[in-house]
């Protein structure tokens, strides 16, 4: 089943700080930083009475560069001036174990955390939390919010027999990624691929297969095969118009179920789901279920149309069907052809109020091209002016193009030529090297991963909503803010542990001298971790990857930057250097669960 395990976490804080009071929609057992904002509101509110705990707490943010948190005062509306009130505060205020001081700067209240306390929690929280594969406890950084919930993610849902774009590839990046961060936010999630097996241009690779269909060739690679045929009997139906004709014909038999029609676009479709199966696999991309445009029954179409006709949405056309939008600035669109067969946009309306019916979702997201603004906003439209109450719930992520996606070779159209691709620019690189190559287990494994690390890290990195170019040097160096470059630093980190084995087994973190680590480096890898949990609700609402990339790569500059002072090896205090490789490993934790988060295998060696 995919209903998350939601287990209470068996992290609590420790009873020998001071008492907090509780806020709703806060949950220290599995973000801590919570109770450091709870402890700041608390402060504030004491001090600027009739304000609320509550109140304060909406308006703790993160505080800029050397600021853990920042109170603005004027949100609060108060009477008096904001100055006096900022000295009301100050004058209040008594340091403990949880804020170590505050700073008044104009309109701006700055807090510190103490820090001891915030490193202790943050890596007793983050190894009470840790990944455990056995027990699929949602790791830290996961919530509760979806608790109940429902949620269906369609993406990928390329064409069979035609390529598969760039495009296809950001929606299934971004559609794991997706899935992966509801599951993590305690949602159900159903994670669809919706095929493109249906249409006119089954007719026209039927009349093509007949005419160079191999079977040897199909068995071989379906989708290369067919998309091949594709190409030919397309190419032939521009000088000769009849062919159209007959692949009108032969689609029309489809849909009217001839079983003979339909024989072998069964196994087309067969053998096409297989090979893309092992192509996701490799991308560490699932999928709960493959459906496709060719499985919305007819009849759930039949009846849209039926119920949009009766709205006064249809008008007709040359004996097509349209449904007139331009009330709503989103056009006339065509929904049955005139010789009575489907289209897009029907099957998308049919399909959604099938899965609804089937499934009763909570919410379903489709992760679409940007490109289809239009094509979606008119089915969304459609489906609400029927009076479906859940057509509320649905929502289009879109994305960006990518420009120049090409192998030395030329243009590339297929999933498993990029993957190739990837992975041989990698293993060039690598080779370079050649003694630290040889170290390397299987290299061929390695470079496939750092290979498709590259490529997805591109791909989240920015906004979905840009463009960008696809540039296989700069996705693939281990330089600058590169998939190779996190990968690289989750193998650093995991080398820590097989470098030190004297300091192993780590006692627990309330037992460690987590008050040795005074760097300034050293808080700042710390708080970074603690404020991981926020970074994946933030996600949440924006459904964008490049938060979680962007924490990524701070938490992987912080640790750089910490790597010549906060030193393990060579460090003489043994208890030092026990509680400096507890906060690297927690640190590996979480990168770890960053990259998982962003459909990622981290690697323990390269
Ligand atoms: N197969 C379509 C294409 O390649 C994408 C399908 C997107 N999903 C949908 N429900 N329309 O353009």
């Amino acid at each position: 089943s995919n209903k998350p395990v939601l287990a209470p976490s068996p992290f609590s804080v420790p009873s020998d700080l001071p008492k907090l009071p509780e806020v709703a929609g806060t949950d220290p057992t599995r973000c801590v930083l919570d109770s450091f904002r709870i402890a700041i509101a608390k402060v504030v509110a004491d001090a600027l009475e009739p304000l609320t705990v509550e109140q304060v707490y909406q308006g703790v943010d993160y505080g800029k560069k050397g600021e853990d948190f920042t109170v603005a005062l004027p949100r609060f509306k108060l009477p008096g001036k904001i100055d006096e009130l900022a000295k009301k505060v100050i004058a209040k205020f008594q340091p403990d174990e949880w804020i170590e001081s505050v700073t008044h700067d104009r309109a701006f209240l700055h807090f510190r955390c103490r820090t001891n306390t915030l490193t202790r929690l943050v890596l007793d929280q983050i190894h009470a939390l840790t990944y455990d594969t056995a027990s699929k406890q949602p790791e830290y950084g996961a919530n509760y919010l979806g608790e109940g919930k429902r949620v269906i993610i369609e993406y990928s849902s390329p064409n069979i027999a035609k390529s598969f774009h760039v495009g296809h590839l950001r929606s299934t990046i971004i559609g794991a990624f997706l899935a992966n961060l509801y599951k993590a936010c305690g949602w159900e999630v159903l994670s669809l691929n919706y095929l493109g097996d249906w249409g006119t241009q089954f007719g026209l690779i039927a009349v093509g297969f007949e005419k160079y269909g191999s079977q040897e060739a199909l068995e071989k690679d379906a989708i290369q095969h067919l998309f091949e045929i594709y190409v030919k009997v397309n190419a032939e139906a521009e000088k000769d118009p009849s062919i159209r004709d007959e692949a009108a014909a032969w689609f029309k038999r489809m849909e009217d179920g001839d079983e003979e029609a339909l024989k072998n676009w069964r196994v087309w479709r067969q053998l096409s789901v297989r090979k893309y199966a092992e192509e996701y696999d490799r991308l560490n991309v699932h999928f709960d279920a493959y459906t496709g445009e060719s499985e919305v029954p007819q009849e759930s179409m039949d009846k849209a149309l039926k119920q949009l006709q009766e709205l006064n949405l249809i008008e007709e056309d040359n004996g097509a069907l349209r449904v007139n939008l331009e009330k709503y600035k989103l056009g006339k669109a065509v929904v049955r052809k005139r010789d009575g067969t489907s289209i897009y946009l029907t099957r998308d309306i049919g399909g959604a109020v099938e899965r609804y019916n089937k499934y009763k979702f909570d919410k379903m997201i489709y992760v679409i091209s940007a490109q289809q603004d239009m094509h979606v906003a008119q089915f969304f439209k459609v489906l609400e002016l029927m009076g479906f109450d859940w057509a509320k719930n649905l929502e289009h992520v879109n994305y960006g193009l990518v420009q120049g996606m090409s192998t030395r070779k030329g243009t590339v159209v297929f999933l498993d030529q990029i993957i190739r691709e990837a992975a041989s620019v990698m293993h060039e690189q690598m080779r370079k090297n050649e003694d630290k190559y040889n170290a390397i287990e299987d290299p061929e494994y390695v470079a496939q991963e750092i290979g498709i690390t590259g490529i997805k890290i591109q791909d989240m990195a920015a906004k979905r909503i840009n463009n960008y170019t696809f540039n296989w040097d700069r996705m693939l160096s281990f330089e600058g803010d590169t998939g190779p470059y996190l990968q690289y630093a989750h193998v650093r980190l995991s080398s820590i542990e097989r470098k030190n084995p004297e300091l192993l087994p780590l006692p627990a973190p309330s037992q460690l001298k987590t008050d040795l680590l005074v760097e300034p480096q050293a808080r700042e890898i710390a708080f970074l971790l603690g404020t991981y949990p926020d970074v994946v609700k933030t996600a949440l609402k924006t459904h964008e990857p490049s938060g979680i990339v962007t924490f990524g790569f701070r938490l992987s500059h912080a640790i750089s930057s910490a790597w010549e002072t906060v030193i393990v090896k060579g460090e003489q205090d043994k208890e030092k250097a026990k509680a400096r490789m507890a906060l690297y490993l927690a640190a590996r934790d979480v990168l770890g669960a960053a990259l998982r988060l962003l459909s990622i295998r981290p690697l323990e060696r390269m």
